[in-house]
């Protein structure tokens, strides 16, 4: 039993004990980090052993792992317990562990590949939601869950139908836990990551993920793991104290960019070299200016 912290060379999350679930790859790993470099001491919970242990090696002191099946309460409670064992108490847990899950036609998706798929990602949040807050709650004085969600949840087309409907899940589950805890100061909130480059969402063809990327997505950078590690940092620390119950969609624009039906009809193709204003069907002439 220890209670040593190291404090970073920022510091935003000095003292702050964090469990982060799926820490053993991408933006998880990223978080961790990234929390132990703002000075938190971390419990990396991950399924996979040889991965998590690595990790929890390279950060040293400030971190241990821990071996967690998500979807399995005990693992969660463990994992939740070493916090408190090791680094003296809990003020942040991370319930971001994921996989693709279920896919193909619905017509052909076996049930228990559905419920494993709901297991791991909303159960999994669900069970982290409930470990952490009867710790938080004991202790008395607050603190912080997220919840990795994705953009997935908020509309068709993101990802397979399980995967999706889970990420919705988890959205809703942020907002009720959110009312539900908040008497307690403990805030909950969600992230909606869009594309980020992670081994999960590549699978080892950066470049097709690239292409995609460029063809979807408005803003010209990378989603990376830091990128949500930043989104995690801010939820986590003082300044977003007023905050809870909401989703964050980090994502380069993706889901603003919505439809992509504006500019496709009645050729305007070429908005970029036309402005004006159209007055719908007053029976007034649009004025239109050539920019080039
Ligand atoms: N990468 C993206 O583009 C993207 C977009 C939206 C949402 N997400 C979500 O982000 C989260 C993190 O994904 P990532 O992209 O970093 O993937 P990743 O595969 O790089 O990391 C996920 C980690 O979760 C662990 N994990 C999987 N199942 C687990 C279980 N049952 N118990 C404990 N650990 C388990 C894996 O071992 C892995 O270390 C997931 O919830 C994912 O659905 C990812």
């Amino acid at each position: 039993m220890t209670t040593s912290r190291l404090n970073g060379p920022t510091g935003q999350l000095n003292g702050k004990v964090a469990v982060i679930t799926g820490a053993a790859s991408g933006m998880g790993l990223a978080t961790a980090q990234r929390f132990v470099a703002e000075g938190a001491a971390v419990v990396v919970a991950d399924f996979n052993a040889d991965a998590g242990e690595a990790v929890a090696r390279e950060l040293g002191d400030a971190a241990r792992f821990v071996r967690c099946d998500v979807a399995i309460d005990g693992d969660v409670a463990s994992a939740v317990a070493l916090a408190v064992d090791a680094f003296g108490r809990l003020d942040i847990m991370f319930n971001n562990a994921g996989i693709g899950g279920a896919f193909g036609p619905i017509t052909e998706i076996e049930s228990d590949d559905w419920d494993a798929t709901f297991a791991v990602l909303v159960r999994g949040v669900f069970l982290g939601t409930k470990h952490a807050a009867r710790v938080l709650i004991a202790q008395g004085d607050g603190g912080v869950i997220i919840n990795t969600a994705s953009v997935a949840g908020q509309g068709g087309g993101g990802g397979p139908q399980a995967y999706s409907a889970a990420k919705a899940g988890v959205i809703n589950l942020t907002e009720t836990t959110a009312i539900e805890l908040a008497p307690h100061a403990i805030r909950v909130n969600a992230i909606c990551p869009g594309i980020i480059f992670t081994p999960l969402m590549h699978q080892g063809d950066e470049a097709d993920a690239e292409r995609v990327m460029t063809e979807l997505q408005p803003y010209p950078k990378r989603g990376e793991g830091a990128d949500i590690a930043g989104a995690a940092l801010w939820l986590a620390g003082p300044d977003s104290a007023f905050v809870t119950g909401t989703s964050i969609t980090v994502d380069g624009g993706i889901s603003a960019a919505g439809t992509r039906l504006f500019g496709r009809l009645h050729g305007t193709t070429k908005l970029d070299r036309i402005a004006g204003i159209a007055h719908g069907t007053t029976g007034q002439k649009p004025t239109i200016r050539r920019l080039d």
